[in-house]
């Protein structure tokens, strides 16, 4: 139930899940260019985890989330095309832990009848990572073979059911043999558990010794190196977040040696910047939701005063899909 005062969870010192408690807070209002938003549903992500740690820099104090949905309560002076009462969501924007705030009118996406505001805040951001990772990053072909770590998480339980329908042979990771079946239900062709097998000696066996085409990798330190050895010679790996901590490269000859390889470490904020590209990804991401070409598997859902334990979770491994906090 969200209480009459508005309430935000600040982190005025990073630090470990405890820096992430619920306090009252005055009522937002919206600035030119902003609205205002009653939030209804709130995404978690890993990248909250960072930005919370101190891992991903911020200055404090701030309203800690990045993933929302919720009603426009008020517009700011010179926004147009949005009115009070309308339902949007929004992806990349800090401040989502909240009942109450205020964001910029052009990073909001009205959300279409069909789709439910938690099922909004449960993708947004892990869907339009799906989206640019898949359509801009890499456009995936029919036929082209994947590997994808954490295909049971947020981010790669939606991106392996799409990859799928794009027509790719979708091979996926998992840490235990729950998550194992999980993605095999969504969309991956096969699934390695990659905390009881080598992973790439798997990889080499299921593509016939050839390799995939690219890797997507939001794990990072723990699987950077080997997943080089999942690829075809110039395959790509994509690089695109650090569960297990940051990657580095000691010697960049390592990519020749391993068959020529490209390698990026992209984040939506170049992807997505333009608005007509959230706008086109969104179109696309609801419409696969709509089709039944991605089933959203809201695993749990927390208390906005819960965020710790929400955190906790994250960051243990324990969940599986998309986890959303209720104001
Ligand atoms: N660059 C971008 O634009 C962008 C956007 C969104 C997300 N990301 C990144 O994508 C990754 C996934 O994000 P998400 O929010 O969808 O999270 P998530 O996949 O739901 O959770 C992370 C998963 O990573 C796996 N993992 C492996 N080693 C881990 C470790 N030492 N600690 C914690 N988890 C570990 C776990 O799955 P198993 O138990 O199956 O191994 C865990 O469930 C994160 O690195 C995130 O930063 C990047």
């Amino acid at each position: 139930m969200m209480s009459a005062q508005p309430q935000a969870i600040i982190v005025h010192k990073t630090g470990g899940p405890d820096v992430l408690t619920l306090e009252p807070i005055e009522p937002p209002r919206p600035g030119p260019g902003q609205v205002g938003l009653r939030q209804t549903a709130i995404g978690l992500n890993f990248v909250d985890t960072y930005q919370r740690s101190g891992l991903y820099p911020m200055s404090t104090p701030f309203v800690a989330g990045n993933e929302g949905a919720g009603v426009i309560t008020a517009l700011g002076e010179g926004v147009e095309g949005l009115a009070v009462g309308d339902r949007v969501a929004y992806q990349g924007q800090v401040g989502a832990y909240a009942t109450h705030r205020v964001a910029a009118a052009e990073r909001m996406v009205p959300i279409p009848d069909g789709i439910s505001d938690q099922t909004a805040a449960a993708i947004m951001l892990k869907g339009l990572t799906a989206y640019y990772l898949l359509f801009m990053t890499w456009p995936l072909a029919a036929g082209e073979t994947i590997l994808w770590h954490a295909a049971a998480g947020g981010t790669g339980l939606l991106a392996t059911q799409w990859a799928k329908a794009l027509g790719a042979t979708v091979i996926g990771t998992v840490g235990s043999e729950e998550k194992a079946a999980l993605a095999r239900a969504h969309g991956c062709d096969h699934v390695i558990n990659y905390s009881t097998e080598d992973f790439a000696t798997r990889v080499r066996d299921i593509t016939g010794g050839r390799g995939v085409d690219v890797v997507y990798d939001g794990v990072g330190k723990a699987t950077f190196e080997r997943s080089l050895d999942c690829l075809r010679p110039r395959g790509l790996m994509v690089s695109f977040g650090n569960a297990s901590g940051v990657v580095t490269i000691p010697d960049i000859t390592l990519l020749s040696r391993k068959g020529s390889l490209y390698v990026t470490r992209p984040t939506g904020a170049h992807y997505l910047n333009q608005r007509s590209d959230l706008l086109a990804g969104a179109a696309k991401l609801f419409a696969a939701v709509a089709s039944g070409a991605i089933a959203v598997e809201i695993s749990r859902s927390f208390p906005l005063a819960d965020a710790a334990d929400a955190h906790r979770a994250l960051e243990n491994r324990e969940t599986t899909g998309s986890v959303i906090l209720i104001p």
